[in-house]
């Protein structure tokens, strides 16, 4: 897959109205532009967000098949369903999902749940849930399970602490999440890994391109040994804003970008879409 992928990931920020006004605004932007050489665009608002979200791009979407068609009325509803899906400018995301398919897990919701609801990818093991929420590789293996089952794209996200990598222990760490995060027998037929540093998460400090290169690369050479992963991406997250976004992107093996501050702002977050 040659295609860049660059996700926002507005964690628990965000109103309704600055949701609606931000996909209004983006989708403006996104209007005329060449599909095929724009990356593939994913928002991982909060999850009571997305069923609300999907609506609005229904909308847009809709518009743009009554220009194309004179009747929409006299077309299939599986037929709307795919048109829809293919003029899908940007795909949305869940934060999290829950491991189980149901039952008494007050406060959390199912892959199933988030796939209702118009989820397409799932954000797993992000380093505040694994620092706040106490989340072990074991349970993200299991949440990668559940949204595999689901049909939704798992975005695993990994990386050290900064006294690991001054103590060196980086790289094993990082060979460490990715064994114990990944279930061993299931087929995953499209894997996201977002390396990010928690260092960088928020800080402004950014990895130097040689080190996101290495990085990259271990990740790479970890992911091909596996037999049960059909195609995978790999990205980059931690600080990233309009001036370093291009850069980071032409790192080899770096495959796209997770972006959580800079992509509130959707002017910000265009620029990245283009850098
Ligand atoms: P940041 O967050 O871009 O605000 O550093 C990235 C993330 O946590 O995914």
């Amino acid at each position: 897959m040659n295609k860049k992928i660059i996700i926002a990931n507005w964690k628990m920020n965000s109103s309704f109205d600055e949701a609606q006004i931000w996909i209004e605004n983006l989708s403006q932007k996104l209007i005329g532009k060449n599909v095929q050489t724009l990356p593939e665009i994913v928002l991982c608002p909060p999850s009571i967000m997305i069923d609300y979200i999907d609506g609005l791009l229904i909308e847009n979407e809709f518009e743009e098949i009554e220009k194309m068609h004179s009747d929409v009325e006299q077309i299939e509803e599986k037929e709307l369903e795919k048109l829809i899906a293919s003029l899908r400018l940007i795909k949305l995301g869940g934060q999290d999902c829950h491991h189980n398919d149901k039952g008494a897990f007050t406060g959390e919701i199912s892959a199933k749940m988030l796939k209702d609801c118009g989820g397409w990818y799932v954000i797993l093991g992000h380093s505040e849930r694994r620092q706040h929420c106490k989340e072990t590789d074991q349970i993200i293996a299991q949440k990668i399970s559940a949204a595999v089952k689901e049909n939704l794209v798992p975005i695993l996200c990994v990386g050290e602490s900064k006294k690991q990598r001054e103590q060196g222990v980086y790289k094993d760490f990082i060979i460490n999440q990715i064994e114990n995060s990944l279930p061993q027998n299931l087929l995953i037929k499209r894997l996201i890994v977002a390396y990010e540093p928690i260092w960088s998460i928020g800080s402004g400090v950014t990895p130097t391109i040689a080190e996101i290169e290495e990085i990259a690369d271990l990740i790479k050479q970890e992911l091909q040994q596996r037999k049960n992963i059909s195609e995978f991406q790999i990205l980059y997250g931690g600080s990233v804003n309009s001036e370093n976004s291009g850069e980071i992107l032409n790192t080899k093996n770096i495959n796209g970008l997770l972006v959580g501050g800079a992509s509130l702002d959707d002017r910000e977050f265009f620029k990245i879409i283009c850098s």
